[in-house]
């Protein structure tokens, strides 16, 4: 069944990419936002054609106002609206508040934090009602390590930001948020490749598996379903139950 336009952020790699493809298999439109890995993109965006659906990819830096209007511009220049917003791109640094740079902080909050609020504020000229937004937050803003003091500051933050865009937006659009625990994709390889980390880290997860992109992506496309009209303003943990 063809259904609407879904703009997912970060779609070029990683968690983004499978939530691309995913939303593809249940007839959505999708809007491919990258960064810098534009062939990446084009290679999901074909996936997605594939699926029978139209796709095709924008890029922006989502760190700065200017490149978070460039994306919407450039929807609203082809005359489309969206039915959905998966903010999915983001960044980690490593680092304690002890040692981190002043510009770690903005970094990381510009791209996990700010940009999520400013895109949908410009987006809501483009949204069609009902329409359903989806904020990839993390395992790591619900339970605190030290060392990614930033990344997990801002996703706890995104977490309350959910709530409160839940209770301004509705009841026109859905806010609702996932909290992948680990998943192996560039943005960890390094680390969870180091050794014995892996095993750490199952000994604290009851599934006794590390996450797949794919398990993120099916608790968007459940999230962006008919099924899921009743719920907003939540945080869907997709983490093997390591946040227990
Ligand atoms: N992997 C995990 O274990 C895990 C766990 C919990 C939550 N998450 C969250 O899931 C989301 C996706 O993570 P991932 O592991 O798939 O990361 P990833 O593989 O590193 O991909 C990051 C994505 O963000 C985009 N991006 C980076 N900087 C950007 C910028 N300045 N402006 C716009 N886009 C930018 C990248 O685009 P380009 O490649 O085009 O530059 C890429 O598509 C993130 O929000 C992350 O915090 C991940």
């Amino acid at each position: 069944m063809q259904q609407g336009y879904v703009l997912v952020t970060g779609a070029s790699r990683g968690i983004g990419s499978e939530i691309a493809t995913g939303l593809s298999e249940d007839g959505w439109n999708i809007i491919l936002h990258y960064n810098k890995s534009e062939n990446e993109a084009n290679k999901v965006a074909e996936i997605c054609r594939k699926n029978g659906v139209d796709a095709f990819c924008v890029g922006a830096d989502l760190s700065n106002s200017s490149g978070i209007e460039q994306l919407t511009k450039a929807i609203q220049d082809r005359g489309l609206k969206i039915s959905g917003l998966i903010n999915n791109a983001g960044l980690v640094r490593l680092g304690t508040v002890k040692d981190f740079d002043d510009s770690d902080w903005d970094d990381v909050f510009s791209l996990n934090l700010r940009a999520p609020a400013v895109l949908v504020k410009n987006a809501l000229k483009i949204f069609d009602k009902p329409g359903s937004i989806v904020n990839i937050s993390s395992a790591a803003g619900i339970r605190s390590g030290t060392t990614p003091a930033a990344y997990e500051a801002s996703k706890a933050a995104l977490i309350h930001l959910t709530r409160s865009m839940a209770i301004s937006l509705g009841p026109d659009i859905r806010v609702n948020a996932i909290a992948p625990g680990w998943i192996l994709t560039d943005l960890n390889k390094g680390y969870l490749e180091s050794e014995g980390v892996k095993e750490k880290i199952l000994r604290r997860t009851p599934i006794k598996r590390l996450g797949t992109a794919k398990d993120v992506s099916d608790a968007v496309r459940f999230l962006m379903s008919e099924k899921a009209s009743f719920i907003t303003g939540q945080t869907i943990s997709v983490d093997g139950g390591i946040t227990l």
